[in-house]
């Protein structure tokens, strides 16, 4: 029987090709943790897009990619309003997936940046699914980046802790913080009776609850808070030296409610 052609090359182009549009993940904060792929896909594009939340803003992602951009690059900021009625948002992921079809139609070579890992919680992969629906001959390719979970594990390192994010038979579930403090104590024991650790996003303001509730269990011990990993101002700790109020948006918790038995 005939094999396939192996599945990495299927519908790919080749990183850094000379036209098609390229979703790069550019990862948490540190231009350091680009791969080599997304430095080279961003190199040899002509037209750079990201994402912005408002007009005239950087962009988290551009600003990540900054030291892999050329002053002689077209940069094509995408507006993705953060609202929370559905209607604008929907319009801004059409009208970026145009946008980047037109480009590309034009024979540009584009590269859309991402943010962490462009597949996690990313408003790229609404703009990849509204170019699958609206342009889907529009050749695009993805290139992977580090999530913030993984990096914030990672920075652990540096304030003296060990994080491993999962071992052995372990589960790790990487969502967004829930809203409520009833919805945190289901997940939590959801998490604890099937031994998986948790990444939380999104933590922010709910950090002014969470913190208390953590500490009311006995949680805080097993428990690592991120802030900006990646950047000058990072903040990563361990819960329980980090006070209960409100934080940045960029911020999120790790947490361990226990360990295998066969360990070092
Ligand atoms: C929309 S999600 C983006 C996730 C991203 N695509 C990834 O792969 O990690 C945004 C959330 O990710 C987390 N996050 C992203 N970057 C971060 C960073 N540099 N430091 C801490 N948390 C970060 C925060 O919890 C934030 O609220």
């Amino acid at each position: 029987m005939a094999l396939a052609p192996p599945f990495s090359n299927l519908g790919r182009a080749p990183a850094g090709s000379s036209c098609g549009l390229t979703f790069v993940s550019v990862g948490p904060g540190d231009p350091e943790l680009l791969t080599v792929a997304a430095v080279r896909a961003i190199q040899a594009a002509a037209v750079v897009a990201y994402p912005v939340a408002r007009e005239g803003a950087a962009g988290m992602a551009a600003t990540i990619a900054g030291p892999w951009i050329h002053a002689d690059q077209r940069r094509l900021p995408l507006l993705f309003p953060m609202v929370t009625e559905a209607s604008p948002r929907i319009a801004a992921w059409h009208a970026a997936a145009d946008a980047l079809a037109a480009e590309v139609a034009g024979g540009a070579a584009v590269v859309l940046l991402c943010e962490g890992d462009g597949s996690l919680f990313a408003s790229s992969s609404y703009v990849l699914l509204a170019l699958r629906q609206r342009h889907p001959a529009c050749p695009i390719q993805l290139i992977p980046g580090v999530p913030a979970a993984c990096a914030a594990a990672a920075a652990a390192s540096g304030v003296g802790l060990a994080w491993p994010l999962a071992l052995q038979s372990e589960g790790l579930l990487i969502r967004p913080t829930p809203g409520t403090p009833a919805e945190l104590k289901v997940l939590l024991a959801q998490a604890a009776a099937s031994g998986t650790v948790l990444a939380l996003l999104k933590l922010g303001h709910r950090w002014a609850w969470v913190r208390p509730l953590l500490a009311e269990r006995g949680l805080l011990a097993g428990a690592l808070f991120a802030q900006r990993v990646g950047w000058p101002d990072q903040l990563v700790a361990p819960a329980a030296a980090v006070p209960a109020q409100k934080q940045p948006y960029f911020s999120l918790l790790l947490v361990r409610q226990g360990w295998p038995e066969v360990l070092p």
